[in-house]
């Protein structure tokens, strides 16, 4: 009987862990009210391949995903793949490379990372915050400088959709207690709320990229459950009927 207690409480502890762990990864704590990890949205999984080629591969590469792995994991067809993700010179098979040269690092004073797998270093959060954190700051080389990393030396790329944002100085920011950190003193194209959106389809592309069977992984974790949730009572009885002469 002991031994059936274990096992039912672990087939439990199992599936909380399940349940719990995505909605503890998609609180993250802080404010997000737009970021979620979503990695079963094909369509925002599309939108942040398509904005990250136009906007960041011209730096970052992804040394560690495939053109083509991508687009089989985006629901998409080499001819679209072609058309619409790729450099031209690159071929389906190859990584994704950055058109950026080595020396580069002379350039912004820091060599852009490969940004593969960020997104599990860094936690998708962090990475969503620092889309979001670029402020004036006319003492950096490029204008503009970073709250989550300072001193950051990439340039503000998403500036023509975001806009430029200084920072609020006055103490009631800086405990973070509601109060704005940002304020808006140059619009871009998007709105705040559309902005938000742009970066937290971004995000779910490099957490996707970060770990592209993370779809299968959850897929087959639940499929393993229902199993072992249906296989406990079989087994349980055949293990009344085997022991009922021996008690
Ligand atoms: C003009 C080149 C350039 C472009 C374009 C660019 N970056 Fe960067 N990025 C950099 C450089 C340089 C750094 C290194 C910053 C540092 O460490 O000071 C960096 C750092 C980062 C980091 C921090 C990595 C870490 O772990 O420290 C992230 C995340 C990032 N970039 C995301 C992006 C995304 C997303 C885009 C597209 C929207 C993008 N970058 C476009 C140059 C660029």
């Amino acid at each position: 009987m002991k031994l059936i207690k274990a096992a039912a409480a672990l087939l439990i502890g199992l599936a909380t862990g399940v349940l719990t762990a995505p909605a503890a990864l998609a609180s993250g704590g802080g404010d997000h009210p737009y970021f979620r990890v979503d990695t079963g949205n094909l369509a925002g999984l599309q939108r942040g391949a398509r904005d990250f080629m136009s906007y960041c591969a011209g730096c970052h590469s992804l040394k560690y995903l495939r053109y083509n792995r991508m687009a089989a994991d985006l629901g998409l067809s080499e001819e679209q793949l072609k058309a619409n993700l790729m450099f031209t010179s690159d071929k389906p098979g190859d990584t994704i490379a950055t058109a950026m040269p080595n020396e580069s690092a002379d350039w912004f004073g820091a060599q852009p990372p490969d940004l593969s797998l960020t997104a599990r270093a860094r936690g998708p959060e962090w990475v969503s915050d620092y889309l979001q954190s670029f402020y004036l700051d006319p003492s950096r080389p490029l204008g503009v400088n970073n709250t989550v990393l300072p001193g950051a030396s990439m340039p503000h790329v998403l500036w023509e959709l975001q806009g430029f944002q200084a920072k609020v100085e006055h103490a009631a920011a800086a405990d973070g207690h509601g109060a704005k950190k940002f304020e808006l003193v140059q619009k871009g194209k998007l709105s705040e709320e559309e902005y938000k959106k742009f970066v937290a389809d971004l995000t779910n592309f490099l957490v996707y990229a970060a770990e592209p069977a993370r779809n299968k992984r959850i897929s087959t974790g639940w499929n393993v459950l229902i199993f072992l949730f249906i296989l406990f009572p079989i087994v349980y009885l055949l293990k009344k009927e085997y022991w009922k002469d021996i008690h």
